[in-house]
Order: C-alpha cells, then structure tokens, then sequence
C-alpha cells in the first residue's frame, strides 16, 4: 500500500513531476523528480474526447502546450482539453513552451544539464499508463490527481477507467489518489478499498472534519499550504489520517512543516528540499 513505502514524516513530492526542473507533467519532469531524490510524485489526469486518459494539468491546452501555433487547430480556442483526442494532442509539443518562459528562472540559473534542455523540445503529453509504468519500473510511488471533469459533471467513469489502468499495470500498491471532486474519491474508496484517498482542498476546512474524512474513507489529506497549523496536523495525525500540504516552494516553510508533523511535501523543487533534509 502506498503509505507503507514511506516513514512517518517528510516525505518529498515532487509536483506534477520537478515542475521547477523541465516542463510539468511530462514524463522528463518525472524522471527529474526521481533523480531529484523524491519521495513520490504527483500528476493530474483528465479523459479527452477519444476516452484517453491523459496527463494534464490545465483545462484548456494553450499555457503549456504550442497549439496556437498549429493552423489546423486555430477554430477549436480557446483548446478546451476534454475535446481532444489522443491521437491530436500528440501532435503538440509539450516542453518548448519550458525553454521559451524559464517559468521558474531555473535554466537562467544553469540547474538544468543542456542534454536535458534539448530534451525538453517535442515532448509529448503522457497518457495515464505511461506514467504508471515509469512508476512500476522505478518503484516511485506517485500521487494521481483527478481533475474535476468539468464538461461530464456527476460522471464518476474517470474513476472506474483509471482504476482499470492501474489493475492492468499491477501498480495498485504504490498509488495514492487525489482529488477537488471529492466524489470521486467516494467512488475510488467503494470500487477498490485497497488504494489510499486524500482529499484535497483549497480555502477552507470542511465541517467536522475528521468525521468527514472518515465518512469517505480518506487517509490523505491534501490542504493549500497556508491552511494548515501545526495543531490541525497533530489531531489528524491521532486519527492517523496523513497530512500532505501543496505547493511549498519555500524551504523554510517546508521544514516547518514536516516539523510540526506533515506526511509530505507537495514542491515544485523537490531537489532542494532533499538537499535541505539531508543537512540535518
Ligand atoms: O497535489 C496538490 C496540487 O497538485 C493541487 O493543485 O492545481 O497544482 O493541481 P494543482
Ligand atoms: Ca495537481
């Protein structure tokens, strides 16, 4: 099971792959969170027109991907993800957009190796299995966020269908999901009990929230980072629910964090917060 890989606390996530290292969610962020030295990685999937599942952050395709700049697809902007197929998104370059912004200013500042910033040209979107399977082969377990499938509200078969890829990579012990939809994690829970889910929220604590948690059998709780005080991190840890906050990207408040009793640490920069814990 997936929470059976790490220890009690400081667990490093590496967010949508080393998002500060290559471009996000892209298999090469991947392969930089792990030799970053993270704990496990996070990415988001989303099901597109074909009935793919796919990984990718955004709902619309333009901020990281180039098709702007394809004419046959000029007519489709504002390029809502979900009307795409597989076989037209991997037509895009997901990576050029990495080198061109240097969104982090990480390649301004020589972190990058040039091989990996030639690498970063032409990448394409990954597909769900592809992601499980560079999980299996390195034993790096990774957290699955379910994008809210804005387009199918109160269609739960994303779920069913990730689920079905997960049995068939044979992964299942080292997968966490998450996500906003929470009704997609009562799914999850109901149809395989045996993979762990968090809930992830944004601005505000649900009501009672260890019974929440316990009514949809969450054992992860995903909160933004400024939510979370050490006295909420302690109460759930009495009721072992773990706490993993997103997105720290200040060491500072990431050992903090981890001090006051965090699972894990969702960061941009998994590589120093690695560094960081191994001064101590
Ligand atoms: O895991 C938490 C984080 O990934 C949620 O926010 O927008 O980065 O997917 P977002
Ligand atoms: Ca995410």
């Amino acid at each position: 099971m997936f929470f059976d890989h790490f220890a009690e606390t400081g667990a490093v996530c590496a967010h949508r792959g080393a998002r500060a290292l290559a471009p996000e969610n892209t298999m090469l962020a991947a392969l930089l969170g792990y030799e970053s030295g993270a704990d496990f990685w996070e990415m988001d999937v989303h099901k597109v027109a074909d009935g793919s599942l796919v990984v990718f952050h955004d709902d619309v395709l333009g901020r990281t991907t180039n098709v702007a700049e394809l004419v046959d697809f000029t007519d489709r902007a504002p390029w809502p993800t979900h009307m795409f197929t597989l076989k037209e998104l991997h037509r895009l370059d997901a990576g050029s957009w990495f080198v061109r912004d240097d969104p982090f200013g990480t390649l301004a500042d020589g972190q990058v190796a040039g091989e990996q910033l030639d690498a970063m040209h032409g990448l394409k979107i990954p597909t769900l299995r592809e992601t499980l399977e560079f999980t299996r082969l390195h034993d790096l377990p990774m957290n699955i966020e379910i994008k809210d499938q804005v387009q199918a509200p109160g269609d739960l078969s994303i779920v069913d269908d990730i689920l079905g890829e997960i049995r068939e990579s044979n992964t299942a012990d080292l997968i966490l999901i998450s996500s906003f939809n929470h009704e997609y994690l009562v799914r999850m829970q109901k149809i395989a009990p045996e993979i762990p889910i968090a809930a992830l929220v944004e601005d505000s604590h649900p009501d009672d929230l260890v019974a929440y948690l316990r009514h949809m059998g969450a054992t992860g709780y995903h909160p933004d980072k400024d939510m979370v005080e050490p006295e909420l991190v302690r109460m759930l840890a009495g009721h072992t629910i773990r706490v993993t906050p997103y997105t720290v990207n200040n060491m500072d408040q990431a050992l903090s964090l981890i001090d006051a009793g965090c699972f894990g640490i969702t960061t941009d920069f998994p590589h120093l917060l690695r560094q960081r814990l191994s001064v101590r």
